[in-house]
């Protein structure tokens, strides 16, 4: 008896984390403890514990006194809507959350079942960074979880939540998992603190400008989900983890649905604007077709140019991309290639089919564009698009013009159904940009320049503004009345579920980065 005594005191000293006093401090600061967070994510009771007893090695610095079970980080497995899930919650309460050698290898240890397993694995992020009293054996510690993270990537999904400090070289374990959600006021990323700037370029910035939740949802694109507060960005993860398979042998889960495979809606036959530069909103489309009229957006902050997120169709788990005609008429820059990219690789990395609705002026123009490197970034989302395996259904609901109709899932890259709608416009360039290339002397030397050039305007809008001669190529399989739009990407989607499509085999593809 007296031994489960001791285990059960060991229990609760080990649950006492850094004391009472740096807990109250985590909760004044507007945050939950490592272990109220675990408890929240997971569902009741489902938490499974490695390594409560794990303490540091370390002599220096008077360490060897301070040992506290757990040694700053909260391991194990538990279930997510009754999936099993491998979770690791930093505790700032002890050593700052700090990663030691030993912290390190219980997340690698996690790591490790979690690819052995092929489940996802959670991390719960607070943590002022490399153990400073460790030294070296704490870098090698950092560096053994970015090896794992890398050789995870698109085998099990892995998702980051940033809910305190994540500084320095730590910044790169998030960086390369597949999402980041990050808690306004509380949390902050970045490669170099205020300080070091202050010093080295003279710039002043608070921590919140340089490295906040909205910085990295709005500027930097680091983030994919800026959370209220900490129940929040564990009840994003949760939502997000719903769209995703376990690993990357499996399919995504089935959810039923009672809204019916063959709901038409007529509010779509006038969404279209007849004046085709008349913006609309591509959300109040997705919205009126998908399972509930629900759509899950991811990185809505960032680029709003181009839309992406997860939605069900039928039943069916997918990924959705679209450009965004309220925004930049929907033109495709840097910022809203890579994003879109790296969505498009993490759909086909775990099977989840891609449904892309177009309505694409072009990609835009501009020195700082070109100079950046839109050919470089431009082509991330071509090459996204074409290595592509999964079921993939393009919709072009107006434009698709120039290259942005190569790449935006177009039959020549492998997409399995294009439909379009009447509205469509499907051509190499607009028709005002075509005849003043074309007929330029023409209007130059003409009498009424003005009237000859709307003449040729309207002749090219008629013979190319339309998805006909695309139609006709058999580019688009049919053009679609938009009322139907939900039938008929239930009926592909039904139809794709057996799609078998392979890339050659090669080590791996050499994608523009
Ligand atoms: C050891 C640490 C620690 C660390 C914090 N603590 N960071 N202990 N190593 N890196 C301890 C503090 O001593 C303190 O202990 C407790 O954690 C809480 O810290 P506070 O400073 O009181 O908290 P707060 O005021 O909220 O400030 C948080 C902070 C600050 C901004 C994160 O602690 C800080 O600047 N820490 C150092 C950050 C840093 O420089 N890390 C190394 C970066 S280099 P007590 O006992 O008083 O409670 C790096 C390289 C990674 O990480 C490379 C990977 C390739």
């Amino acid at each position: 008896m007296k031994k489960l005594e001791l285990l059960l005191e060991k229990s609760r000293l080990a649950e006492q984390g850094g004391g009472a006093a740096r807990i109250e401090k985590q909760r004044a600061a507007g945050k939950m403890t490592a272990r109220e967070r675990i408890d929240f994510f997971l569902d009741e009771n489902s938490f499974e514990e490695f390594d409560k007893f794990v303490v540091h090695r370390s002599n220096d610095f008077g360490l060897e006194k301070q040992k506290i079970a757990g040694d700053g980080v909260i391991t194990g497995h538990g279930l997510v809507d009754g999936r099993e899930i491998f979770v690791f919650a930093q505790d700032f309460t002890v050593f700052g959350g700090s990663l030691s050698e030993t912290h390190a290898a219980k997340i690698c240890k996690v790591m490790d079942f979690a690819m052995k397993t092929g489940v996802p694995v959670v991390g719960l992020n607070d943590s002022g960074g490399a153990r400073i009293q460790e030294g070296v054996v704490s870098l090698g510690g950092y560096a053994d979880i970015f090896l794992r993270n890398t050789l995870a990537s698109g085998v099990i999904p892995q998702i980051s939540c940033i809910m305190g400090p994540c500084a320095g070289g730590a910044v790169y374990s998030p960086a390369i998992t597949d999402f980041n959600i990050m808690v306004k006021n509380s949390s902050y990323m970045f490669i170099t603190g205020p300080e070091v700037i202050k010093t080295v370029t003279h710039e002043e910035v608070t921590k919140d400008e340089l490295g906040g939740a909205m910085t990295h949802n709005q500027k930097s694109g680091v983030a994919h989900f800026a959370a209220e507060t900490d129940e929040h960005c564990l009840l994003l993860t949760r939502e997000l983890l719903s769209y995703v398979p376990s690993n990357n042998m499996e399919n995504p889960p089935f959810v039923a649905t009672s809204d019916p495979s063959n709901r038409l809606e007529e509010k779509l036959n006038s969404l279209i604007p007849e004046v085709s530069t008349q913006p609309y909103d591509i959300r109040d489309l997705i919205h009126l077709i998908t399972d509930d009229k629900y759509f899950f957006e991811v990185q809505e902050h960032y680029a709003p140019n181009i839309v992406i997120g997860f939605a069900r169709f039928g039943g069916f788990s997918v990924g959705i991309v679209s450009n965004q005609p309220a925004f930049l008429a929907g033109v495709l820059d840097i910022d809203a290639s890579v994003k879109a990219a790296r969505f498009v690789r993490f759909c086909d990395c775990f099977n989840i089919p891609l449904i892309t609705f177009e309505d694409v002026p072009g990609f835009l123009p501009g020195i700082n564009q070109e100079h950046f490197g839109i050919i470089r970034h431009g082509a991330k989302l071509l090459y996204a698009f074409a290595e592509a395996t999964v079921p993939k259904i393009t919709v072009i609901t107006r434009k698709a013009y120039g290259g942005a109709y190569c790449v935006m899932a177009s039959k020549h890259i492998r997409t399995d159904f294009n439909f379009a709608y009447p509205t469509a416009e499907i051509a190499v360039m607009g028709a005002e940009g075509a005849v003043g290339l074309l007929y330029r002397n023409e209007i130059l030397d003409s009498e009424e320049p003005e009237a000859l050039r709307k003449s040729k305007i309207s002749e090219f809008d008629e013979k190319f503004a339309n998805p006909y001669v695309a139609a006709e190529k058999g580019f688009i399989d049919e053009i679609i009345e938009p009322a139907y739009t939900r039938p008929k990407i239930i009926r592909a989607l039904s139809l794709l579920q057996n799609k078998r499509d392979t890339n050659p085999p090669k080590k791996h593809g050499n994608i523009p980065l």
